[in-house]
């Protein structure tokens, strides 16, 4: 079906009904204007008192924000519409007469908006931004089915931690304590080496109590891994995977991203190669631009924007200190100091949007790093056991989808770019 008002320049000339909900209302003398949403888009229909029946311009002034009717109308062109169309009415039925409205046009601060978020997702730069995430969702799995990965979940329950134990959400099960998954990562590599290539896509956890623009408690995270993968073929992946995913949001999404204002000119540049740097490299160009910063510190968030905004795209920076990352990297045979670990920066200060590495695959050497970091053998011995038969290089990645789409829509927050985002301060709606 596609009698909706996204595609209403297909039926120039042609009678139609549409269903959908007032967005405004507008009167000026003899002419009404009634500016209706339908989910897909915003048309306005004009009413023009002595064309229609008595009835109709009855029912317009009952009309009020977000109730929901139909309208009958001839689709007509029109050049200022930013949708190619008008329509002139002939006819409308009410459905339900919407109460009072909360979100009027009034600005409303964050935190109103927030708790009337189930209201506010009706409003044209939420529903833009949820457009989005649908295409670049759609984006992820079409790249992954064309580059020959598996889609294979992992659990939400798990008994273990992935990264660190100081994010997680711990809850009963049964007689059990679980927490809720912070990466689908320890079992995407169990399925790789079940299938060779694969990724896992779904909602992580982490018990973040950081009240910052790029910390959700839930977000979703897509993690490809492969079996016979290094380092430089997992940062080659993700570079394919970028340039692919944000190409195809632009293509898609050229509507929304002018609805969000976002100046497409620096995503337009997410093409293959991007930079890559040693974290040693980092170290330097961060010391350049004058910060007090030494080998062995983790970047926070204003080191990563310094970087990030020091290329025209996407910069991917290798070979982390080993001592500030994740148990399961291996280590660089070059440099046992440093880990096989990537992150990559977004441009334009919207940092870290990827983290992944190649995999410890040797047996005694990632008992002795679990070891090394305080970890429980026992809930690992499944894990372990990918190294006791047929153990093989392996490398993957996770991507955050929010921090990606809040890169892509250009907002000032990532809680914009989830329908009912969970923060530390936030569980209703
Ligand atoms: O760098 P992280 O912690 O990596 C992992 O979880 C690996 N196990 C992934 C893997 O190799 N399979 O997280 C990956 C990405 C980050 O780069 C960021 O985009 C996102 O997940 N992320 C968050 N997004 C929103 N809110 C949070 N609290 C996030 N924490 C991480
Ligand atoms: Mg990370």
């Amino acid at each position: 079906m596609d009698l909706c008002i996204s595609k209403l320049n297909r039926h120039i000339g042609e009678t139609v009904t549409l269903k959908g909900w007032v967005y405004n209302k507008r009167s000026s003398g003899k002419i009404k204007f009634l500016i209706f949403r339908d989910g897909t888009g915003i048309i306005q229909a004009v009413i023009v008192k002595g064309n229609v029946p008595e009835s109709v311009l009855e029912n317009f002034e009952k009309l009020t924000q977000e109730t929901s009717l139909s309208i009958t109308g001839l689709v007509k062109e029109d050049k200022r519409s930013p949708i190619g169309v008008e329509l002139e009415l002939s006819d409308l039925k009410v459905f339900h007469v919407a109460e009072e409205y909360p979100l009027g046009k009034k600005d409303h601060g964050i935190d109103f908006l927030l708790s009337k978020r189930h209201l506010w997702l009706r409003s044209k730069r939420p529903s833009a931004i949820l457009r989005i995430r649908d295409s670049y969702i759609r984006a992820i799995r079409d790249f992954f089915f064309q580059e020959g990965f598996a889609l294979v979940d992992s659990p939400i329950f798990t008994p273990n931690a992935c990264e660190g134990t100081s994010t997680l959400f711990e809850t009963e099960y049964f007689d059990q304590k679980a927490y809720l998954s912070q990466s689908g990562q320890l079992y995407a590599e169990a399925a790789a080496m079940a299938l060779g290539k694969v990724y896992c896509f779904g909602p992580t956890f982490r018990a973040e109590k950081s009240k910052t623009r790029r910390h959700l408690t839930e977000f979703w995270m897509v993690e490809p891994e492969a079996a016979y993968f290094d380092l430089e073929d997992d940062m080659a992946l993700a570079e394919r995977f970028l340039e692919f995913t944000i190409q195809r949001v632009l293509k898609e999404c050229a509507v929304e991203l002018q609805t969000l204002e976002r100046d497409t000119t620096k995503l337009q540049n997410v093409k293959a190669p991007f930079p890559k740097i040693s974290y040693t490299e980092a170290v330097e160009l961060l010391k350049a631009k004058g910060q007090s910063v030494q080998f062995g510190d983790d970047f926070g968030a204003p080191e990563e924007t310094i970087i990030g905004e020091s290329f025209d795209r996407p910069v991917f920076i290798h070979r982390y200190p080993a001592k500030i990352k994740a148990f399961y990297m291996k280590r660089d045979p070059q440099n046992p100091e440093l880990a096989l670990a990537m992150d990559c920066i977004a441009p334009e200060g919207y940092g870290e949007i990827i983290g992944g590495s190649q995999r410890e695959d040797d047996y005694e050497t990632l008992v002795k790093r679990l070891k090394e970091q305080g970890l429980p053998l026992e809930p690992f011995e499944w894990y372990l056991d990918l190294r006791r038969y047929g153990s093989v290089p392996h490398a993957g990645f996770g991507l955050g989808v929010e921090r990606t789409l809040s890169w892509i829509c250009g907002l000032d927050h990532l809680r914009e770019t989830a329908a009912f985002p969970r923060m530390m301060y936030r569980l209703e709606p």
